[in-house]
C-alpha cells in the first residue's frame, strides 16, 4: 500500500491518469473512509455525506453486516464461469423477487446501469418478436433523459452535452418525445389545466414520428440528471395507457430512483 502524506498527489495523479469524463473533480477532496453518513479525507477531516454517491450509497458507508457479508464470501469463492452454480447468487435472485412486484420473476445480474438498461431494451426487442411479430425496430425515450454512457443507452440519452463530437450516437431508430418537465413545459403549458398533453401527444409522436414498429418506452420515473423532474402523479399511469393501445412496452429506468427508497 501506498502512503501519502496528503490528498494532493492523488488529485494529480486521478486528473493525469484517469479519462476526464470519470474525473470530474468537481470537489478537491480525497476520501479515505467513510462510516454511515461520515466521511473523512486524507487530511483526517470529516464530512456529512448528503451526496451518498449519486444516490447509490443507500446503507451508508461500509455498514458493519455489509462488510461482514463482503468478508466472508471473498474467504470462500470469488467467481466462476456461468457453467456453475453459485450459493449467493440463486438466494440473492431469490430475495429480490421476493421484494419487487410480484411479475417480476426473473433476474439478470449487471454490472452498471447502462447494462442494465441495454439489456431491458433487447429484453423488450426480443419479446416483440416472439410474442408481437413486430422487428420492433424503435425505442421511445424522453428529451432531458439520461440512460448510461455505453452505445444504445448513449442514443437513447436525451441530451446534447452527452453527444458532443459523438454523432453516431443519434440512433435512426430512436425517437424522443417531450418529457413531463412543468417547470419548463416544452409546450408552454400549465399543469393541471393542459389535461396532461406531453402524454396526449405520444399519439402523434407514434403516428408521424415512428414508422409503427416500436418495441418499448423507456423513461425514468423521476428523471435525474436531467434535474431531478418529478412528473405530475398521473403521468405514468396515463403514459402506460396509451403504450398499452399501440402495444408498446413500458422499461423504467430505476437506476437512479432505485426501488423501496
Ligand atoms: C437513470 C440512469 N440510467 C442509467 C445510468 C447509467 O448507470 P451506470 O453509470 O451505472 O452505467 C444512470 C447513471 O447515472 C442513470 O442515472
Amino acid at each position: 500500500m501506498v502512503l501519502l502524506a496528503d490528498g494532493k498527489e492523488i488529485i494529480e495523479k486521478q486528473t493525469k491518469l484517469i479519462v476526464p469524463s470519470t474525473t470530474k473533480g468537481r470537489y478537491q477532496v480525497v476520501i479515505v473512509e467513510g462510516r454511515g453518513a461520515l466521511l473523512k479525507d486524507a487530511d483526517g477531516k470529516e464530512y456529512i455525506d448528503l451526496h451518498a454517491g449519486y444516490a447509490t450509497v443507500n446503507l451508508g458507508h461500509c455498514h458493519p453486516r455489509v462488510v461482514q457479508a463482503i468478508k466472508d464470501q471473498a474467504e470462500k469463492i470469488w467467481h466462476v464461469s456461468w457453467d456453475f452454480y453459485l450459493v449467493p447468487t440463486a438466494l440473492l435472485a431469490e430475495k429480490l423477487i421476493e421484494i419487487t412486484p410480484k411479475k417480476l420473476r426473473k433476474v439478470l445480474f449487471c454490472s452498471c446501469g447502462a447494462e442494465a438498461v441495454e439489456n431491458a431494451v433487447k429484453f423488450a426487442k426480443k419479446f416483440v418478436v416472439k410474442s408481437m411479430g413486430k422487428t420492433g425496430a424503435q425505442i421511445i425515450s424522453l428529451a432531458g433523459s439520461f440512460h448510461g454512457r455505453t452505445s444504445y443507452a448513449m442514443a437513447l440519452t436525451g441530451q446534447k452535452k452527452y453527444k458532443d463530437g459523438l454523432g453516431t450516437y443519434v440512433h435512426p431508430f430512436v425517437v424522443h418525445a417531450p418529457s413531463p418537465y412543468c417547470y419548463r413545459c416544452p409546450f408552454g403549458m400549465k399543469h393541471p389545466d393542459c389535461g396532461l398533453y406531453c402524454v396526449d401527444y405520444l399519439e402523434d409522436l407514434i403516428k408521424f414520428h415512428t414508422f409503427g414498429d416500436v418495441a418499448a418506452f423507456i423513461s425514468e420515473p423521476i428523471m435525474g440528471e436531467g434535474g431531478i423532474i418529478i412528473p405530475p402523479d398521473d403521468y405514468l399511469s396515463k403514459v402506460v395507457k396509451k403504450l398499452r393501445d399501440h402495444e408498446i412496452l413500458y422499461i423504467a429506468d430505476e437506476i437512479q430512483t432505485g426501488f423501496c427508497r
